[in-house]
């Protein structure tokens, strides 16, 4: 982890979008660990992230528009970076998205993309991380939400392929915790399947969504949980 921190200390970002900003975690990322930014605009098609992510960051080298990535309303070419976190698996028209990300970064730009992945060796605790994601997924695709299971690593590798950066660099990493029942994540988590638990009481027919709701709270106490493992990958706009 300390590994990545340190490559990102290196990065001169100049002006950043970052795509599907959510409630900004990113951004909080590149603030505290890029070298230098002049300015991040950070877009999300939700409102209620928008309105978060607003709140959250009130200066004024950040901005935070409600855009859909599939359209985006930028000039070409006006990018230095591009960083997309933990959200390529939310996107339904991954292709459509890509185009429309390089047609804005500027030759020689830079984009980030980093991802958690479902296979491999992964702890038990980081599989408790994996089986929540998916149960979510599921919830959200039953209201009519686009969130797909999380990808392999070699399928993150293939869809960042396709844009045909030059000079990537892959990072394999994950965030190692000391005790994975203490870890502070877990209260994030158990508040998450306790608001989707929540959510179910409205959809007909998902007694068994929420049995298995509350075994994976029982899952948390009892194994605990770790972030998944992820890749950063990086490349260049030729
Ligand atoms: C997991 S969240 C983002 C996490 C965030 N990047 C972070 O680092 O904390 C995924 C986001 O993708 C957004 N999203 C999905 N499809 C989108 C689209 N077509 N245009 C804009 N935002 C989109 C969702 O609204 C959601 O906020």
């Amino acid at each position: 982890m300390k590994d990545i921190y340190s490559k990102l200390a290196l990065i001169d970002a100049g002006q950043v979008l970052d795509a599907a900003t959510g409630r900004g975690e990113f951004i909080n990322i590149i603030k505290s660990n890029f070298k230098s930014y002049s300015q991040i605009i950070g877009i999300d098609n939700s409102d209620k992230s928008v309105d978060y992510a607003q709140k959250l960051f009130p200066e004024n080298d950040i901005e935070i528009y409600k855009m859909n990535l599939e359209a985006l309303d930028f000039q070409d070419e006006s990018f230095d970076t591009i960083t997309m976190a933990n959200s390529l698996h939310h996107l339904e028209n991954p292709d459509q998205i890509f185009f429309e990300l390089l047609r804005v970064l500027k030759p020689g730009g830079r984009m980030i993309l980093t991802e958690m992945y479902k296979d491999g060796a992964q702890s038990e605790a980081q599989q408790t991380h994996i089986q929540i994601h998916h149960w979510i997924a599921n919830i959200d695709r039953l209201t009519g939400i686009f969130h797909r299971e999380t990808y392999n690593k070699d399928e993150i590798i293939a869809l960042f392929k396709k844009l045909k950066l030059k000079k990537t660099e892959l990072y394999d990493y994950y965030i190692p915790v000391d005790n994975p029942k203490t870890n502070r994540n877990c209260e994030t988590l158990i508040r998450n399947c306790n608001d989707t638990l929540t959510r179910l009481e409205t959809i007909p027919d998902s007694a068994h969504l929420a049995e298995e709701g509350k075994s994976l709270i029982r899952r948390i106490n009892e194994t605990g949980c770790a972030g998944a493992c992820r890749v950063m990958i990086i490349g260049f706009k030729s």
